[in-house]
Protein backbone atom coordinates (compact mmCIF):
# COMPACT_ATOMS: atom_id res chain seq x y z
CA UNK A 1 0.00 0.00 0.00
CA UNK A 2 1.27 3.55 -0.99
CA UNK A 3 1.58 6.42 1.03
CA UNK A 4 -1.22 9.05 0.28
CA UNK A 5 -1.72 12.66 1.36
CA UNK A 6 -6.05 13.02 1.56
CA UNK A 7 -8.42 16.02 1.97
CA UNK A 8 -11.91 16.52 -0.10
CA UNK A 9 -13.47 20.07 1.67
CA UNK A 10 -16.44 20.06 -0.35
CA UNK A 11 -19.38 19.49 1.18
CA UNK A 12 -22.28 17.01 -0.45
CA UNK A 13 -26.06 18.18 -0.01
CA UNK A 14 -27.74 15.28 -1.26
CA UNK A 15 -31.39 14.40 -2.20
CA UNK A 16 -35.04 15.54 -3.52
CA UNK A 17 -35.29 19.07 -3.60
CA UNK A 18 -32.61 20.05 -0.95
CA UNK A 19 -31.32 23.19 -3.14
CA UNK A 20 -33.74 24.91 -0.47
CA UNK A 21 -30.28 24.94 1.37
CA UNK A 22 -28.99 27.21 -1.31
CA UNK A 23 -29.25 30.48 0.09
CA UNK A 24 -27.60 29.75 3.26
CA UNK A 25 -25.10 27.95 1.67
CA UNK A 26 -24.61 30.97 -0.60
CA UNK A 27 -25.01 33.63 2.17
CA UNK A 28 -21.24 32.84 3.69
CA UNK A 29 -19.80 33.37 0.67
CA UNK A 30 -21.32 36.88 -0.69
CA UNK A 31 -23.42 39.17 -2.38
CA UNK A 32 -22.08 38.72 -5.73
CA UNK A 33 -22.52 35.43 -7.92
CA UNK A 34 -21.55 34.64 -10.89
CA UNK A 35 -24.36 32.49 -12.25
CA UNK A 36 -23.16 29.85 -15.09
CA UNK A 37 -24.57 27.63 -17.42
CA UNK A 38 -24.61 25.93 -20.29
CA UNK A 39 -26.80 25.44 -22.93
CA UNK A 40 -30.31 25.79 -21.55
CA UNK A 41 -31.02 22.59 -19.95
CA UNK A 42 -31.22 24.06 -16.87
CA UNK A 43 -34.01 26.63 -18.14
CA UNK A 44 -35.77 23.72 -19.47
CA UNK A 45 -36.28 21.71 -16.38
CA UNK A 46 -37.03 25.04 -14.38
CA UNK A 47 -34.01 24.97 -12.11
CA UNK A 48 -32.99 28.47 -13.53
CA UNK A 49 -36.39 30.11 -12.05
CA UNK A 50 -36.40 27.94 -9.25
CA UNK A 51 -32.10 29.36 -8.65
CA UNK A 52 -33.09 32.95 -9.24
CA UNK A 53 -36.03 32.80 -6.96
CA UNK A 54 -34.22 31.29 -3.85
CA UNK A 55 -31.32 33.99 -4.40
CA UNK A 56 -33.72 37.12 -5.12
CA UNK A 57 -31.13 38.68 -2.50
CA UNK A 58 -28.19 38.34 -3.96
CA UNK A 59 -26.78 40.40 -7.01
CA UNK A 60 -26.16 38.15 -10.00
CA UNK A 61 -24.40 38.30 -12.97
CA UNK A 62 -24.52 35.21 -15.91
CA UNK A 63 -22.67 34.09 -18.06
CA UNK A 64 -24.59 31.54 -20.33
CA UNK A 65 -24.26 28.49 -23.23
CA UNK A 66 -20.77 26.96 -21.97
CA UNK A 67 -20.10 24.24 -24.63
CA UNK A 68 -19.45 20.35 -23.63
CA UNK A 69 -15.99 20.47 -23.42
CA UNK A 70 -15.91 24.02 -22.18
CA UNK A 71 -14.15 26.21 -24.49
CA UNK A 72 -11.18 28.43 -23.29
CA UNK A 73 -12.21 30.75 -25.82
CA UNK A 74 -14.52 32.34 -25.08
CA UNK A 75 -15.66 31.00 -22.24
CA UNK A 76 -13.29 30.98 -20.08
CA UNK A 77 -11.94 34.29 -20.52
CA UNK A 78 -15.79 35.62 -20.89
CA UNK A 79 -15.92 34.50 -17.13
CA UNK A 80 -13.03 35.42 -15.97
CA UNK A 81 -13.87 39.19 -17.57
CA UNK A 82 -17.27 39.46 -15.39
CA UNK A 83 -15.83 38.21 -12.23
CA UNK A 84 -13.04 40.99 -12.47
CA UNK A 85 -15.28 43.88 -14.14
CA UNK A 86 -18.38 43.30 -11.78
CA UNK A 87 -15.72 42.24 -8.12
CA UNK A 88 -17.57 38.85 -7.64
CA UNK A 89 -17.69 37.09 -4.92
CA UNK A 90 -18.71 33.61 -5.75
CA UNK A 91 -19.49 31.22 -8.68
CA UNK A 92 -22.52 29.36 -8.89
CA UNK A 93 -22.44 26.69 -11.45
CA UNK A 94 -25.43 25.08 -12.44
CA UNK A 95 -25.42 22.13 -15.06
CA UNK A 96 -22.96 19.25 -16.26
CA UNK A 97 -19.62 18.68 -15.66
CA UNK A 98 -18.80 21.04 -18.61
CA UNK A 99 -20.26 24.11 -16.38
CA UNK A 100 -18.79 23.15 -13.66
CA UNK A 101 -14.87 22.78 -15.04
CA UNK A 102 -15.59 25.92 -16.77
CA UNK A 103 -15.99 27.54 -13.24
CA UNK A 104 -13.14 26.01 -11.89
CA UNK A 105 -10.93 27.41 -14.75
CA UNK A 106 -12.46 30.93 -14.08
CA UNK A 107 -12.93 31.02 -10.58
CA UNK A 108 -8.73 30.65 -10.57
CA UNK A 109 -8.67 32.88 -13.76
CA UNK A 110 -10.23 35.61 -11.49
CA UNK A 111 -7.72 35.77 -8.99
CA UNK A 112 -4.49 35.94 -11.13
CA UNK A 113 -3.31 39.16 -13.08
CA UNK A 114 -2.66 37.24 -16.26
CA UNK A 115 -3.10 35.29 -18.88
CA UNK A 116 -5.80 32.06 -17.31
CA UNK A 117 -3.96 29.61 -20.02
CA UNK A 118 -0.70 30.19 -17.79
CA UNK A 119 -2.79 28.72 -15.04
CA UNK A 120 -4.47 25.92 -16.68
CA UNK A 121 -1.38 25.06 -18.68
CA UNK A 122 0.88 25.08 -15.00
CA UNK A 123 3.38 27.10 -16.51
CA UNK A 124 2.50 29.48 -13.24
CA UNK A 125 0.72 28.24 -9.72
CA UNK A 126 -2.43 30.22 -8.81
CA UNK A 127 -2.28 31.43 -5.49
CA UNK A 128 -6.35 31.66 -5.21
CA UNK A 129 -9.42 31.28 -6.31
CA UNK A 130 -12.77 32.26 -5.75
CA UNK A 131 -14.98 29.73 -4.29
CA UNK A 132 -17.37 27.67 -6.32
CA UNK A 133 -20.94 25.85 -5.38
CA UNK A 134 -22.28 23.81 -7.91
CA UNK A 135 -25.48 22.16 -8.47
CA UNK A 136 -25.10 18.89 -10.93
CA UNK A 137 -27.56 17.86 -13.48
CA UNK A 138 -25.54 15.29 -15.35
CA UNK A 139 -23.95 12.08 -13.35
CA UNK A 140 -20.62 11.55 -14.93
CA UNK A 141 -17.64 13.14 -14.20
CA UNK A 142 -17.61 13.84 -10.20
CA UNK A 143 -16.46 17.56 -11.14
CA UNK A 144 -18.34 18.22 -8.58
CA UNK A 145 -16.32 16.39 -5.79
CA UNK A 146 -12.88 16.90 -7.36
CA UNK A 147 -10.67 20.11 -7.80
CA UNK A 148 -10.17 18.81 -11.43
CA UNK A 149 -11.46 20.75 -14.88
CA UNK A 150 -11.11 19.97 -18.43
CA UNK A 151 -10.75 22.56 -21.20
CA UNK A 152 -10.08 23.07 -24.34
CA UNK A 153 -8.45 25.48 -26.73
CA UNK A 154 -9.37 24.96 -30.12
CA UNK A 155 -6.67 26.95 -32.21
CA UNK A 156 -3.95 24.59 -30.63
CA UNK A 157 -6.32 21.03 -30.54
CA UNK A 158 -5.34 21.29 -26.86
CA UNK A 159 -7.69 19.34 -24.28
CA UNK A 160 -6.20 20.12 -20.45
CA UNK A 161 -6.86 18.32 -16.99
CA UNK A 162 -6.08 21.65 -14.98
CA UNK A 163 -6.10 20.01 -11.32
CA UNK A 164 -5.54 22.56 -8.07
CA UNK A 165 -6.60 21.98 -4.35
CA UNK A 166 -8.23 25.53 -4.98
CA UNK A 167 -10.60 24.45 -7.22
CA UNK A 168 -12.64 22.00 -4.98
CA UNK A 169 -16.73 22.99 -4.91
CA UNK A 170 -17.06 24.80 -1.05
CA UNK A 171 -20.24 22.87 -1.91
CA UNK A 172 -22.27 20.62 -4.02
CA UNK A 173 -25.94 20.01 -4.20
CA UNK A 174 -27.12 16.62 -5.98
CA UNK A 175 -30.36 16.13 -6.67
CA UNK A 176 -31.01 13.22 -8.66
CA UNK A 177 -34.73 14.19 -9.87
CA UNK A 178 -32.57 17.26 -12.16
CA UNK A 179 -31.28 14.12 -13.78
CA UNK A 180 -34.40 12.68 -14.99
CA UNK A 181 -34.67 14.65 -18.06
CA UNK A 182 -30.56 13.65 -19.54
CA UNK A 183 -31.22 12.43 -22.84
CA UNK A 184 -30.59 8.19 -23.41
CA UNK A 185 -27.15 9.03 -25.23
CA UNK A 186 -25.95 11.95 -22.33
CA UNK A 187 -27.17 9.09 -19.41
CA UNK A 188 -25.07 6.41 -21.63
CA UNK A 189 -22.72 8.64 -22.00
CA UNK A 190 -21.94 9.50 -18.40
CA UNK A 191 -21.88 6.01 -17.35
CA UNK A 192 -19.47 4.92 -19.47
CA UNK A 193 -17.15 7.88 -18.47
CA UNK A 194 -17.80 6.86 -14.91
CA UNK A 195 -16.57 3.57 -15.35
CA UNK A 196 -14.21 4.68 -17.18
CA UNK A 197 -12.73 6.88 -14.30
CA UNK A 198 -12.96 3.39 -11.56
CA UNK A 199 -11.43 0.95 -14.35
CA UNK A 200 -8.41 3.85 -14.77
CA UNK A 201 -8.16 3.44 -10.90
CA UNK A 202 -8.23 -0.18 -11.20
CA UNK A 203 -6.21 -1.53 -13.70
CA UNK A 204 -2.81 -0.80 -11.59
CA UNK A 205 0.19 -2.65 -9.87
CA UNK A 206 -0.82 -2.31 -6.42
CA UNK A 207 -4.11 -2.41 -5.19
CA UNK A 208 -6.20 -3.56 -1.90
CA UNK A 209 -8.61 -5.84 -0.98
CA UNK A 210 -11.03 -2.88 -0.10
CA UNK A 211 -10.28 -0.90 -2.95
CA UNK A 212 -10.84 -3.57 -5.47
CA UNK A 213 -13.93 -4.51 -3.90
CA UNK A 214 -15.01 -0.93 -3.56
CA UNK A 215 -14.53 -0.04 -7.59
CA UNK A 216 -15.81 -3.91 -8.42
CA UNK A 217 -19.17 -2.56 -6.71
CA UNK A 218 -19.25 0.72 -8.54
CA UNK A 219 -18.57 -0.99 -11.84
CA UNK A 220 -21.96 -2.93 -10.79
CA UNK A 221 -23.53 -0.39 -9.97
CA UNK A 222 -22.98 1.62 -12.59
CA UNK A 223 -23.91 -0.94 -15.04
CA UNK A 224 -27.51 -2.34 -13.47
CA UNK A 225 -28.64 1.59 -12.54
CA UNK A 226 -27.46 2.90 -16.51
CA UNK A 227 -29.48 0.02 -17.64
CA UNK A 228 -32.49 1.29 -15.12
CA UNK A 229 -32.36 4.78 -15.97
CA UNK A 230 -32.12 4.04 -19.54
CA UNK A 231 -35.52 1.90 -19.68
CA UNK A 232 -37.26 4.24 -17.06
CA UNK A 233 -35.83 8.10 -16.90
CA UNK A 234 -37.41 9.01 -13.91
CA UNK A 235 -36.16 5.74 -11.70
CA UNK A 236 -35.91 7.88 -8.66
CA UNK A 237 -33.20 5.37 -6.65
CA UNK A 238 -31.47 4.55 -9.89
CA UNK A 239 -30.66 8.15 -10.62
CA UNK A 240 -30.03 8.47 -6.99
CA UNK A 241 -27.20 5.79 -6.91
CA UNK A 242 -25.86 6.27 -10.26
CA UNK A 243 -25.24 9.89 -9.66
CA UNK A 244 -23.14 9.15 -5.81
CA UNK A 245 -21.48 6.56 -8.05
CA UNK A 246 -19.78 9.14 -9.97
CA UNK A 247 -19.61 11.54 -8.08
CA UNK A 248 -16.93 9.35 -6.34
CA UNK A 249 -15.22 8.81 -9.66
CA UNK A 250 -12.24 11.52 -9.99
CA UNK A 251 -11.35 12.19 -6.36
CA UNK A 252 -9.10 9.80 -5.55
CA UNK A 253 -11.48 7.86 -2.93
CA UNK A 254 -11.94 4.77 -5.08
CA UNK A 255 -8.05 4.18 -4.91
CA UNK A 256 -5.82 5.73 -1.35
CA UNK A 257 -3.27 3.58 -1.24
CA UNK A 258 -2.83 2.28 -4.82
CA UNK A 259 0.02 2.73 -7.31
CA UNK A 260 -0.45 4.96 -10.31
CA UNK A 261 -1.70 4.08 -13.25
CA UNK A 262 -1.51 7.33 -15.66
CA UNK A 263 -4.88 7.29 -16.70
CA UNK A 264 -4.31 6.20 -19.94
CA UNK A 265 -7.94 5.84 -21.98
CA UNK A 266 -8.56 9.96 -20.54
CA UNK A 267 -4.91 10.80 -21.98
CA UNK A 268 -5.61 8.96 -25.20
CA UNK A 269 -9.56 10.38 -25.02
CA UNK A 270 -8.60 13.75 -24.61
CA UNK A 271 -6.96 14.27 -27.93
CA UNK A 272 -9.93 12.95 -29.58
CA UNK A 273 -12.52 15.16 -27.88
CA UNK A 274 -10.28 17.84 -28.54
CA UNK A 275 -9.99 17.44 -32.64
CA UNK A 276 -13.18 15.94 -33.19
CA UNK A 277 -15.25 18.16 -30.01
CA UNK A 278 -16.95 14.70 -29.23
CA UNK A 279 -18.51 13.51 -26.58
CA UNK A 280 -16.59 12.55 -23.72
CA UNK A 281 -17.85 9.04 -22.62
CA UNK A 282 -18.67 7.88 -26.05
CA UNK A 283 -15.07 8.68 -26.89
CA UNK A 284 -13.66 6.42 -23.83
CA UNK A 285 -16.46 3.44 -24.63
CA UNK A 286 -14.56 3.07 -28.00
CA UNK A 287 -11.26 3.26 -26.78
CA UNK A 288 -11.62 0.90 -23.80
CA UNK A 289 -11.78 -2.17 -24.72
CA UNK A 290 -8.98 -1.45 -27.39
CA UNK A 291 -6.84 -0.44 -24.68
CA UNK A 292 -7.39 -3.71 -22.64
CA UNK A 293 -6.50 -5.84 -25.91
CA UNK A 294 -3.50 -3.67 -26.84
CA UNK A 295 -2.04 -4.33 -23.39
CA UNK A 296 -3.15 -7.76 -22.23
CA UNK A 297 -0.17 -9.53 -21.62
CA UNK A 298 1.87 -11.72 -18.54
CA UNK A 299 2.55 -8.69 -16.65
CA UNK A 300 -1.42 -7.62 -17.51
CA UNK A 301 -3.88 -10.21 -16.84
CA UNK A 302 -3.60 -10.82 -13.46
CA UNK A 303 -6.15 -7.75 -13.40
CA UNK A 304 -7.69 -8.74 -15.83
CA UNK A 305 -9.13 -11.97 -14.20
CA UNK A 306 -9.81 -10.62 -11.17
CA UNK A 307 -12.45 -8.00 -13.00
CA UNK A 308 -13.57 -10.60 -15.39
CA UNK A 309 -14.54 -12.43 -12.04
CA UNK A 310 -15.49 -10.24 -10.07
CA UNK A 311 -17.28 -7.48 -11.96
CA UNK A 312 -18.63 -9.87 -14.57
CA UNK A 313 -19.42 -13.47 -12.95
CA UNK A 314 -16.80 -15.08 -15.27
CA UNK A 315 -15.79 -18.61 -13.95
CA UNK A 316 -12.71 -18.44 -12.67
CA UNK A 317 -11.47 -21.90 -13.21
CA UNK A 318 -11.25 -21.64 -16.96
CA UNK A 319 -7.77 -20.12 -18.31
CA UNK A 320 -6.15 -16.68 -17.36
CA UNK A 321 -6.32 -15.48 -20.73
CA UNK A 322 -9.72 -16.84 -21.52
CA UNK A 323 -11.12 -14.98 -18.85
CA UNK A 324 -9.42 -11.95 -19.81
CA UNK A 325 -10.53 -11.76 -23.32
CA UNK A 326 -13.93 -12.81 -22.54
CA UNK A 327 -14.02 -10.20 -19.44
CA UNK A 328 -12.62 -7.66 -22.63
CA UNK A 329 -15.65 -8.65 -24.48
CA UNK A 330 -18.22 -8.17 -21.63
CA UNK A 331 -16.84 -4.90 -21.45
CA UNK A 332 -17.47 -4.04 -25.21
CA UNK A 333 -21.06 -5.69 -24.94
CA UNK A 334 -21.88 -3.50 -22.21
CA UNK A 335 -20.88 -0.53 -23.80
CA UNK A 336 -22.29 -1.72 -27.23
CA UNK A 337 -26.26 -2.44 -25.22
CA UNK A 338 -26.72 0.66 -24.26
CA UNK A 339 -26.75 2.19 -27.19
CA UNK A 340 -23.13 3.66 -27.58
CA UNK A 341 -21.32 3.71 -30.82
CA UNK A 342 -18.61 1.80 -30.59
CA UNK A 343 -16.29 3.25 -33.60
CA UNK A 344 -14.39 6.12 -34.08
CA UNK A 345 -15.98 6.46 -37.84
CA UNK A 346 -19.66 6.16 -36.07
CA UNK A 347 -18.16 9.44 -34.23
CA UNK A 348 -17.54 11.03 -36.88
CA UNK A 349 -13.95 10.19 -36.67
CA UNK A 350 -11.62 8.53 -39.93
CA UNK A 351 -8.00 7.63 -40.12
CA UNK A 352 -6.61 10.69 -41.86
CA UNK A 353 -5.62 12.38 -38.12
CA UNK A 354 -5.01 9.37 -36.18
CA UNK A 355 -1.23 9.94 -36.16
CA UNK A 356 -1.17 13.53 -35.46
CA UNK A 357 -3.54 12.70 -32.37
CA UNK A 358 -1.55 9.35 -31.50
CA UNK A 359 1.45 11.89 -31.29
CA UNK A 360 0.15 14.63 -29.18
CA UNK A 361 -1.17 12.39 -27.23
CA UNK A 362 2.76 10.70 -26.88
CA UNK A 363 4.20 14.27 -26.53
CA UNK A 364 1.87 15.83 -24.02
CA UNK A 365 -0.34 13.18 -21.80
CA UNK A 366 3.40 10.69 -20.26
CA UNK A 367 1.52 7.48 -20.86
CA UNK A 368 5.08 5.78 -21.51
CA UNK A 369 4.60 5.83 -17.65
CA UNK A 370 1.76 4.37 -16.91
CA UNK A 371 1.05 1.26 -15.31
CA UNK A 372 1.16 -0.43 -19.09
CA UNK A 373 3.36 1.95 -20.86
CA UNK A 374 2.29 3.48 -23.91
CA UNK A 375 4.71 4.38 -26.90
CA UNK A 376 3.50 7.06 -29.87
CA UNK A 377 3.26 3.73 -32.00
CA UNK A 378 0.92 1.76 -28.97
CA UNK A 379 -1.43 5.09 -28.98
CA UNK A 380 -1.57 5.07 -32.98
CA UNK A 381 -2.33 1.17 -32.90
CA UNK A 382 -5.02 1.59 -30.08
CA UNK A 383 -6.81 4.80 -32.38
CA UNK A 384 -6.30 2.32 -35.58
CA UNK A 385 -8.34 -0.43 -33.89
CA UNK A 386 -10.82 1.66 -33.02
CA UNK A 387 -11.71 3.00 -36.39
O1 LIG B 1 -25.64 22.73 -22.16
P1 LIG B 1 -26.93 22.24 -21.59
O2 LIG B 1 -28.12 22.81 -22.25
O3 LIG B 1 -26.98 22.32 -20.10
O4 LIG B 1 -27.03 20.66 -22.00
C1 LIG B 1 -26.10 19.69 -21.55
C2 LIG B 1 -25.11 19.27 -22.65
O5 LIG B 1 -25.67 19.43 -23.92
C3 LIG B 1 -26.86 18.41 -21.30
N1 LIG B 1 -27.44 18.33 -19.96
C4 LIG B 1 -26.84 18.54 -18.76
N2 LIG B 1 -27.71 18.34 -17.76
C5 LIG B 1 -28.90 18.02 -18.34
C6 LIG B 1 -28.73 18.02 -19.72
N3 LIG B 1 -29.75 17.76 -20.58
C7 LIG B 1 -30.96 17.48 -20.04
N4 LIG B 1 -31.19 17.44 -18.70
C8 LIG B 1 -30.19 17.70 -17.82
N5 LIG B 1 -30.41 17.63 -16.50
O6 LIG B 1 -25.92 17.38 -21.46
C9 LIG B 1 -24.96 17.78 -22.43
C10 LIG B 1 -23.58 17.38 -21.95
O7 LIG B 1 -23.21 18.16 -20.83
P2 LIG B 1 -21.70 18.14 -20.28
O8 LIG B 1 -21.65 19.04 -19.12
O9 LIG B 1 -20.76 18.39 -21.41
O10 LIG B 1 -21.51 16.61 -19.85
P3 LIG B 1 -20.59 15.95 -18.77
O11 LIG B 1 -21.10 16.18 -17.41
O12 LIG B 1 -20.42 14.56 -19.21
O13 LIG B 1 -19.19 16.75 -18.89
C11 LIG B 1 -18.26 16.43 -19.89
C12 LIG B 1 -17.00 17.25 -19.70
O14 LIG B 1 -16.36 16.95 -18.46
C13 LIG B 1 -14.98 16.61 -18.68
C14 LIG B 1 -15.02 16.00 -20.05
O15 LIG B 1 -13.75 15.94 -20.64
C15 LIG B 1 -15.97 16.92 -20.79
O16 LIG B 1 -15.31 18.09 -21.20
N6 LIG B 1 -14.48 15.79 -17.58
C16 LIG B 1 -14.29 16.36 -16.37
C17 LIG B 1 -13.77 15.69 -15.29
C18 LIG B 1 -13.56 16.31 -13.98
N7 LIG B 1 -13.75 17.59 -13.81
O17 LIG B 1 -13.18 15.65 -13.03
C19 LIG B 1 -13.38 14.28 -15.40
C20 LIG B 1 -13.88 13.61 -16.62
O18 LIG B 1 -13.00 12.58 -16.92
C21 LIG B 1 -14.04 14.45 -17.83
O19 LIG B 1 -12.81 14.50 -18.53
ZN1 LIG C 1 -13.83 11.09 -17.73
Amino acid sequence: MQNFDYMTPTRLIFGKDVIGKLPEVMASLGKKVLLTYGGGSIKKIGLYDRVKELLKDFEIIELSDIRPNPKYDPSVLDGVRLCKANDIDVILAVGGGSVLDCSKAIAAGAKYNGDPWDLISYKVKAKAALPIVDIITLAATGSEYDCGGVISRTETNDKIGYMDPLLYPVCSFLDPTYTFTVSKKQTAAGCADAMNHIMEQYFCEDSTLLNDGFMEAGLKSLMVNARKCLANPEDYTARAEMMLTCTYGCNGIYSLGNSYTGWPCHGMEHALSAYYDITHGEGLAIITPRWMKHILNEKTVGRFVKYGVNVFGIDSSLDDFEIAEKAIDATYSFFESIGIPMHLRDVGIDESRLDEMAHHVAENEGLDNAWAPLLQKDIAEIFMASL
